[in-house]
């Protein structure tokens, strides 16, 4: 019998009560070939899907299958075996989601309801990782040494979409505060050029799924190479965790929406956890340490505060009616966090929104600046505060309609619309940014009716090449 893989995504289920369809067969053997595959464990019934989050409803116990090992599945249990026939023993491990984790509740949309859990999602990616006693963070799951860690001398980020974007978030973080040469890498790319992997760099693969294709081929490689990688994973037994065999889960709770918010969140949020980490290992100052371990602490208040003025923010979405084309820019941190916001921007409402480095407008895209396209700035009062001001003024003299994402302050020019949420730290500010380029690429999306949580060509998971 064949199984389309929409039966398999959505999940399938065999239990004892069961003949099964157009078959008298006792058992279904399934193959894993590449994309994932999970069993799920129920009473007298056994399930199996692509994603554990089909599972939910009906078991938390769950088996994930490696690749190339086959399972014969019979109502009361399982028996797995490799490509060669040799018997494999397999521990079920526990999905650590409640069924109504995946109920929408108040919210129209998961993509709004997943923005609003970021407070909860944020504490729970930082409880118990904060150290204030010495400064730093505890992070369990490294399995590395503090003499390990001290051997790193370059740190390489990887992951795809908008898991690559919070990966040069980290990669600033990890420059800013552990001063060790850090990059961020779409993995995608890492893996079609035959990259250099060295042993003094340390090799981070970030993916909220853990089943991207493209994030683990990039994993296998670095291995295959006898580099030293961990993972920043947020969907627990995925197939990159396994692989990379240490590294932070996220603990975000299930994100159904195909666009990342909170895992985004989270995912920078966690490197912020290993740049303290690797800084206090360095010569990060107790002071300092101390200062960033308060922040993340009322991180979650602060984005809660953000969220509760929505109306707000929905108000500056009326800057995009009428344009097709829409500008990103801020400077280095904020320009990974213009590049988020126009991700998201184009993924849920299909306006074209190109993210620019600041500094990079008057190399060329300023000849398409005009009245009908807006520009969204990323506008930290920071030490590039001057600087992103001269771009305002480039663009305002164009004609171009700017929208300010800032600090409160003293502006020598005019926005045409602003959004002002309070300074937290200036390391840390990206991650407050952000969060109103989601509601606003949220806002546009509704005026412009498109399917916000299932974007027109878009999967969760990009689990095929
Ligand atoms: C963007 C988005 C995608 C994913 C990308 C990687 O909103 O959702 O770009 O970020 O496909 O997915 P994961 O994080 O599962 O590896």
């Amino acid at each position: 019998m064949r199984l389309s893989s929409a039966a398999v995504a959505a999940g399938y289920r065999l239990s004892t009560y069961d003949t099964l369809p157009s078959t008298n067969a006792q058992a279904l053997v399934v193959a894993r070939n590449g994309s994932p595959l999970v069993l799920g464990i129920g009473d007298n019934e056994m399930f199996f899907a692509s994603d554990p989050a089909a599972l939910v409803r009906h078991t938390t116990s769950v088996v994930h299958l490696d690749d190339g090992e086959i399972a014969a599945v019979h109502a009361d249990g399982y028996e797995t075996r490799t490509l060669e026939g040799t018997a494999t023993i397999k521990t079920p491990s526990t999905i650590p989601w409640k069924d109504e984790a995946f109920d929408k509740g108040e919210f129209t949309h998961y993509m709004r309801k997943e923005i609003a859990e970021q407070p909860e999602a944020v504490r729970r990616t930082l409880s118990g990782r904060l150290d204030a006693r010495f400064q730093t963070t505890h992070l369990g799951g490294l399995s590395l040494a503090a003499r390990d860690l001290l051997d790193v001398r370059r740190v390489k980020i990887l992951g795809c979409g908008a898991a690559y974007i919070a990966s040069a978030v980290g990669a600033h973080l990890i420059e800013t505060l552990a001063r060790i040469p850090a990059h961020a890498e779409a993995a995608s790319e890492f893996r079609n050029r035959n990259a250099v992997v060295e042993r003094d760099t340390l090799y981070i693969a970030v993916s909220q799924s853990g089943e991207t294709f493209d994030t683990l081929a990039a994993v296998q490689e670095i291995k295959r190479k006898g580099g030293r990688i961990m993972g920043i994973i947020n969907v627990v037994g995925s197939t990159i965790a396994r692989e990379c065999g240490r590294g932070i889960y996220l603990h975000a709770g299930p994100e159904v929406a195909v666009v990342s918010t909170k895992t985004f969140t989270c995912s920078a949020v966690a490197l912020a956890l290993l740049a303290i980490h690797l800084g206090r290992l360095r010569d990060l100052s107790v002071a300092n340490g101390a200062r960033l371990i308060r922040a993340l602490q009322v991180l979650p208040d602060h984005i809660a505060a953000i969220l509760e003025r929505e109306p707000e923010i929905a108000r500056l979405a009326e800057a995009f009616v009428g344009t097709e084309h829409a500008f990103y820019v801020g400077r280095a941190a904020g320009y990974a966090i213009a590049a988020e916001g126009a991700l998201k921007l184009k993924e849920v409402s299909y306006l074209h929104a190109e993210a620019y480095p600041a500094s990079e407008l008057k190399h060329g895209p300023l000849a398409l600046i005009s009245p009908q396209t807006p520009t969204v700035i990323v506008l930290p009062s920071d030490d590039l505060f001057a600087k992103n001001i001269s771009t305002v003024e480039e663009i305002k003299a164009r004609g171009g309609p700017v929208i300010a994402i800032t600090h409160p302050g003293e502006v020598p020019t005019a926005f045409d619309r602003s959004f002002e949420i309070p300074a937290l730290e200036p390391e840390l500010d990206p991650l407050l940014l952000n969060i109103p380029l989601q509601l606003l690429a949220y806002h546009v999306a509704l005026q412009r009716g498109t399917n916000i949580d299932q974007p027109r060509n878009l999967a969760k998971s990009v689990t095929v090449e």
